[in-house]
């Protein structure tokens, strides 16, 4: 069986950690290597957390450090209210012993793309500034990449920042705007799918009985994650947004995909909005010029749980 090659452009963060260990578990993708950007934690949290996912993982992979700060403006806030302090849920595991790769995310992306063309996709779960570096430094990126699925954006539904914009999207978006504008295929995996599907704990109960070591990290690290999403809630939930993007490359007849034209917002209200018109619902010039993408609009939730499930099992 040819697997199928991937780079993940991640911030971990615990829904990356579960999206990292499901694609490590997946005997159906190789990662190559892990690059990491500032988001939900600063990079070098995300380098150091990467690494520690990889060493309980027992997998020797590059983890590359990438940009620490939006394309334009000011260092981020980051999310350490939704994700503690270690980006772990306060879980505070142990150093890793490993080092971090020397090249840059970008550097690896391009040095990946151009050893085996058109053969990666790209799965970016952070904010895009390493993407949108690597276009700068490689016009030919999106010639030499299968594609690239996004967790980001919210087409059809409201923020999770603001009313208009999700946080991959939000945290860099004139990286965003470079990355959707450039001309490979793009799946856009955003609110619209993955808050369409909440976790409630007995899935990470499930996922930590049929793996004890990567479920039961995952489990333990998403106890302080499940407490910000419960908020203001009847029961108990959190949400695996990452992990989608990943399931498409496995199971693409789990979504439903509409391809239409998509503009990222730079402006202050609308930071980071990705605006998007299906096919045939507008003829305004501009917009037929913009972008084509394809975005999740739906997806099976219970053959998805399933999927995420047995390949924790395996
Ligand atoms: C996205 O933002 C981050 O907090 C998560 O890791 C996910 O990538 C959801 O909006
Ligand atoms: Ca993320």
């Amino acid at each position: 069986m040819t697997k199928h090659k991937i780079i993940l452009d991640t911030d971990p963060g615990i829904d990356d950690a579960m999206a990292i260990f499901f694609a490590f578990q997946s005997p159906e993708i190789e990662v190559l290597g892990l690059t990491t950007v500032f988001g939900n934690v600063p990079v070098t949290m995300a380098a150091k957390n990467a690494l520690i996912l990889c060493e309980l993982a027992e997998l020797d992979i590059p983890v590359c450090k990438g940009v620490a700060m939006p394309w334009v403006g000011p260092e981020s806030g980051y999310a350490h209210f939704v994700h503690g302090d270690d980006g772990f849920g306060n879980i505070n595991p142990p150093d890793p012993k490993g080092k971090i790769d020397p090249r840059s995310s970008a550097e690896f992306i391009i040095e990946m793309a151009r050893k085996y063309p058109g053969e990666i996709t790209l799965v970016a779960v952070g904010p895009l500034g390493n993407l949108a570096l690597a276009l700068r430094l490689e016009p030919e990126l999106p010639k030499l990449l299968k594609a690239v699925n996004v967790m980001g954006g919210a087409a059809f539904v409201p923020g999770n920042v603001t009313p208009v914009a999700e946080a991959n999207i939000w945290n860099d978006a004139y990286a965003a705007e470079i990355v959707f504008a450039a001309d490979w295929e793009l799946n856009m995996f955003g609110l619209d799918v993955t808050y369409d599907l909440p976790f409630a704990p007995n899935f990470i109960d499930i996922l930590a009985e049929k793996n004890p070591t990567l479920g039961g990290f995952v489990n333990r690290a998403s106890q302080f994650y499940t407490d910000f999403y419960s908020q203001g809630k009847d029961t108990r939930q959190c949400y695996f947004h990452d992990a989608f993007p990943i399931a498409y490359i496995l199971e693409p007849s789990l979504f439903e995909m509409t391809e239409g034209n998509v503009r990222v917002s730079t402006d202050k209200l609308n930071q980071g909005q990705t605006s998007f018109a299906p096919f045939g619902t507008t003829a305004s010039p501009d917009w037929l010029e913009a972008s084509t993408i394809n975005v999740a609009t739906k997806v099976d939730h219970p053959k998805l749980t399933e999927l995420f499930i047995n390949t924790y099992a395996l």
